[in-house]
């Protein structure tokens, strides 16, 4: 019997978490895995049934995705979208070309076959599209469905529950996308609606209780909204059988270990530990520049820290979002990723394998994440808490780490969110934070030459922290920002703004 879930290996494309959160809106539980998860490894998920996602790769290219394609032998409804459309024609024996002309935005599809994929979607209709490959030709397995003026739109194998689009049915512009989706779920693979936030909470509550039984669960506490939610998730089903650890690492914000300490208070009746290891931390990164070696010599400390309280416990839990885990990994194998998040780091890795790690929330967004809070009685305040990465600002000071440009940097970052905070724009706002270049340039205070350092203000809206676009405030608001910055912090006589999307930049320096 398989579970009522559709995996989707994901292949790079921007818009793959697009895909599973409409598959959890229509109710459907659905996975993100990278598209190396392994034909073994995807066989002990048991989906119902699977999806490929679309990538930027071409399917022909030497330097493409690693996939195991015996996945499209599984007897599973398969579903691949663009890059994953490509993927199953070339499988079945047909071709895939450079496009004679590519189709990016907006395209007319015709419909020239009946299906249960395209049900309801009347004989033409507008999709999005993004492809610069396309298909020249088929396999006799295949029938075609829907044509652009251009290109083969949608297949069907003629005996298999398998489908390929070219379009992309996830994005809100293609304008029966959901019916798409919908078809495919309920009239494709016939799924049943079981997902919802109170659900996921049931079922995640009995599964911790299984899992922990009389045992020990230490959770991480970094202070930020998630795992804040996996501890009053945590507490509901473990009561005293969980401990709560939080490390101060001396890359906190200012005042932010006291706040943190003062939140949980606030929302949980359980017993919190604070360490101070600032200077374990300032010490080890004292010499280091390179921003990978930051993210794994901090993530190495924490662990380090962890399992030595571990000793005494039996799990450790981390409120590990489905961001962090997609950032950890690459579509192209563990050779090729953007950064190490500080809860992935290797030795982490390990206690997952031997099952020692609780990570509820590692295929969820930080507003589904959001909305367990919500449920759970979690504060507003914390809820709507900036996300802060657990690096804290050793990824925010480029080059070394010293105490003297951790203090002007918090100085600096406290006057920037002062400032915001009084806008209306704050509620719009991802992040807002200062970073610290240590590069010097001249400026004149009070007729005197100074030298000194730059402060870079990072402003950005986004919806899951994968995609990101930078804000602006207005002129007068940034005068007095850059002002009270040179002003009053030490050592600062520039301030400038970043103006770069996510991508190509990221949303943190490094
Ligand atoms: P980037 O810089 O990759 O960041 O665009 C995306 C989001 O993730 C946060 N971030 C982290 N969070 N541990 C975390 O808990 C980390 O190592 C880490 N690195 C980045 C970042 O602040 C942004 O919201």
């Amino acid at each position: 019997m398989r579970d009522n879930k559709i995996v989707i290996l994901d292949f790079g494309s921007q818009y793959t978490q697009l895909i599973a959160k409409l598959i959890r809106k229509k109710r459907v539980p659905s996975y993100v895995f990278p598209c190396h998860l392994g034909f073994d490894a995807l066989q002990q998920e048991n989906p119902q049934a699977i999806i490929l996602s679309g990538g930027p790769s071409s399917v022909y290219s030497k330097k493409k995705p690693v996939f195991d394609e015996r996945i499209m032998n599984l007897p599973l409804p398969i579903l691949g979208i663009c890059y994953g459309y490509h993927l199953l024609v070339r499988h079945f024996g047909g071709e895939i070309i450079v496009s004679q002309r590519s189709e990016y935005g907006r395209e007319k599809i015709k419909i020239v076959a009946s299906a249960l994929l395209l049900n309801g979607l009347g004989k033409t209709t507008d999709v999005w599209m993004s492809h610069g490959d396309e298909v020249k030709s088929l396999s006799n397995d295949f029938q075609v469905l829907a044509s652009t003026k251009n290109a083969l739109a949608a297949i069907k194998h003629k005996e298999k529950p398998i489908y390929g689009v070219q379009f992309h049915p996830e994005v809100s512009h293609t304008l029966k996308g959901e019916v798409v989706i919908d078809n495919f779920l309920f009239k494709v693979v016939k799924a049943k609606k079981t997902w919802s936030i109170p659900n996921f909470v049931k079922e995640n509550t009995s599964l911790i209780k299984e899992k922990v039984g009389d045992k020990k669960v230490l959770l991480a506490l970094s202070g930020g909204v998630d795992s804040m939610v996996l501890a009053m998730l945590l507490h509901r089903a473990l009561g005293d059988r969980l401990s709560c650890v939080f490390i101060d690492n001396g890359l906190l914000r200012e005042g932010e270990g006291r706040e943190v300490v003062e939140n949980f208070r606030r929302n949980l009746k359980a017993p919190l530990k604070v360490i101070n290891a600032r200077k374990v931390f300032l010490r080890n990164l004292r010499l280091v520049r390179d921003p990978e070696k930051k993210r794994k010599i901090i993530g190495a400390i924490f662990l380090k820290i962890f399992l030595k309280i571990l000793k005494s416990h039996d799990f450790l839990a981390q409120g590990t979002l489905y961001p962090d885990v997609i950032e950890s990994t690459s579509v192209f194998g563990p050779s090729v990723k953007i950064k190490t998040h500080h809860n992935l780091v290797k030795g982490i890795l390990k206690l997952k394998k031997r099952e020692k790690l609780i990570e509820p929330f590692a295929f969820l967004f930080k507003d589904e994440v959001r909305k367990i809070g919500e449920l759970l009685g979690l504060d507003e305040r914390v809820i709507q808490r900036q996300p802060f990465p657990g690096p804290g600002l050793a990824i925010r000071i480029l080059g070394r780490i010293t105490p003297y440009r951790l203090h002007i940097l918090r100085k600096a970052d406290e006057i920037l969110l002062e400032e915001v905070k009084k806008l209306p724009i704050r509620d719009q706002l991802w992040q807002s934070f200062a970073v610290l270049l240590p590069i010097r340039s001249v400026g004149v205070a009070g007729d005197k030459r100074v030298y000194g350092y730059t402060i870079v203000l990072r402003l950005v809206s986004s919806k899951n922290g994968m995609t990101a676009d930078f804000e602006l405030l207005g002129k007068a608001a940034l005068n007095k920002i850059a002002n009270r910055i040179t002003g009053e912090v030490d050592s600062i006589c520039r301030v400038v703004l970043d103006i770069t999307s996510k991508p190509p930049a990221t949303i943190e320096w490094e």
